[in-house]
């Protein structure tokens, strides 16, 4: 039997609308206080943005328009071909009209982070292609970045020439938006669109305007980065619960309804997006022989194990730890613990995971004797996580 393994994630971000971002555990009056300086809404969650951002072949995309608003829309339907990149080298340049301003500068520097998010992870390069740039492979193909009125992008490589790749206002200097956009370019498409999503989430059609049925048609299985992945409700190709114009309503629930707060995250890639770009491009492949991994790590681009998030060491066996007392692997059959210098407040932008590791067979249950944390209603700045799907998928919070 496999052991049974467990995260306990206790985070602190800085929450920027509230200047009560520590409290004293047990001291509710300042916790109200931090519910009502809390900006409840989901930090980088453009609720009015509508995410039709996969710019589809045009014919094909009024195809499928027609034959939802028709009825006549079939079981499953091909959204587009994963289109890879050859080596994982992606040619990018801005549009010769991309604005010369704050915002454009801006924009610039927010997108090469978005890059560097999936390139640090992953064997992917991009390569900025300038006038005196020499022709890169990739058969001529590569993104043009343009500057519009939409945040929008070509899904995977075109066959010949440069796509574009569409920034606006709402997320032209947001790189956890601008990831996900380039999350497309590598040929990674939504979680909603799996043909298994109905296990996982429940699209409240009513909810969405029609012109916004399109954009949740079921994808065929072939699109071969999700194969025999797990549906990541945290990943950052997951839409949020409110997408699609009317921001109080919730237009995508997650059967557990505990996952709301992880779900249409722009802050950073999840182990799975990784995962499905290192395995869509090979990355390990000139790796011949490396470390075990264990705590379901792999062998990544640098044939070092690639871990679960706050997961590290050679062989993934350790937790991320910031700083003593914060985190670590609990192996003893039983035991306590607490936030760091507990009793005391505990800090700003503190992240603590533990790793509870129990013999094969066992099963794992916490006993909270006290608990208080900011109050925050969604659990999106503070939050307790208990990984209860496993290593690689966010767990319930709060
Ligand atoms: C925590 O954050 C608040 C608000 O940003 C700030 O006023 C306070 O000084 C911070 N505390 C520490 C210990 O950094
Ligand atoms: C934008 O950056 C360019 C190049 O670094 C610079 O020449 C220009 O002045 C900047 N524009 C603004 C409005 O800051
Ligand atoms: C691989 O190693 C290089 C150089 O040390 C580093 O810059 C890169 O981030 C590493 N990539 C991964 C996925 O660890
Ligand atoms: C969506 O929200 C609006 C305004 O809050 C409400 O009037 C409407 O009934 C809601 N629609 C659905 C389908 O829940
Ligand atoms: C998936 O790909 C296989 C092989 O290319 C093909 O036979 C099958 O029809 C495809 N499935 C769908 C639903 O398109
Ligand atoms: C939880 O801990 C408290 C205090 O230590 C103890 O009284 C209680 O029996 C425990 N509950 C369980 C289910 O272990
Ligand atoms: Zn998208």
């Amino acid at each position: 039997m496999r052991k049974l393994l467990l995260i306990l994630d206790f985070l602190l971000c800085l929450s920027l609308s509230t200047s009560h971002t520590s409290f004293l555990p047990g001291d509710s009056k300042n916790a109200r206080q931090h519910r009502k300086e809390l900006n409840l809404k989901r930090p980088s969650e453009d609720s009015t943005a509508f995410e039709s951002d996969i710019i589809l072949a045009s014919e094909k995309a009024n195809k499928l328009a027609k034959e939802i608003l028709s009825g006549n829309r079939k079981r499953r339907q091909t959204v587009q071909a994963t289109k890879i990149w050859p080596n994982g080298i992606i040619v990018y340049k801005y549009d010769d009209n991309w604005p010369n301003s704050k915002l454009g500068n801006l924009s610039k520097r927010s997108m090469e982070k978005a890059m560097k998010m999936w390139q640090d992870k992953t064997c992917v390069i991009f390569i900025r292609q300038t006038p005196t740039t020499p022709r890169i492979g990739s058969y001529g193909s590569g993104v043009n970045i343009v500057f519009g009125h939409m945040c929008q992008t070509i899904a995977g490589r075109l066959e010949y020439g440069f796509g574009d790749l569409e920034v606006a206002g709402n997320c032209a200097d947001n790189p956890g938006k601008l990831a996900h956009l380039l999350g497309h370019v590598l040929g990674i498409f939504h979680q909603h669109n799996r043909p298994d999503r109905d296990k996982y989430i429940t699209v409240m059609f009513e909810a969405l305007k029609q012109d916004a049925w399109k954009f949740f048609i079921k994808a065929n299985e072939n699109h071969t980065e999700q194969l025999n992945k797990p549906y990541d409700i945290g990943s950052i190709m997951h839409l949020g619960g409110h997408v699609m114009f009317n921001k109080y309503n919730i237009t995508i629930q997650p059967k557990d309804k505990r996952l709301m707060a992880v779900m249409g995250q722009r802050t950073h890639l999840s182990f799975l997006d990784i995962k499905k770009v290192n395995d869509l491009y090979t990355c390990n492949r000139n790796c011949p022989r490396g470390p075990k991994c264990k705590n379901e790590g792999y062998i990544g681009p640098n044939c070092s194990c690639t871990c679960p998030l706050d997961l590290t060491g050679r062989k993934c066996q350790k937790v991320v730890q910031s700083f003593s007392e914060c985190g670590g692997v609990l192996k003893r059959s039983s035991g306590t613990f607490s936030s760091p210098g507990y009793s005391q407040k505990y800090q700003n932008s503190t992240r603590c995971t533990w790793l509870i590791q129990g013999t094969a067979g066992s099963s794992i249950s916490l006993n909270f004797t006290s608990f208080e944390i900011g109050d925050d209603a969604n659990c999106y700045n503070d939050f307790l996580e208990v990984k209860t799907y496993g290593l690689t998928l966010e767990g319930p919070r709060c």
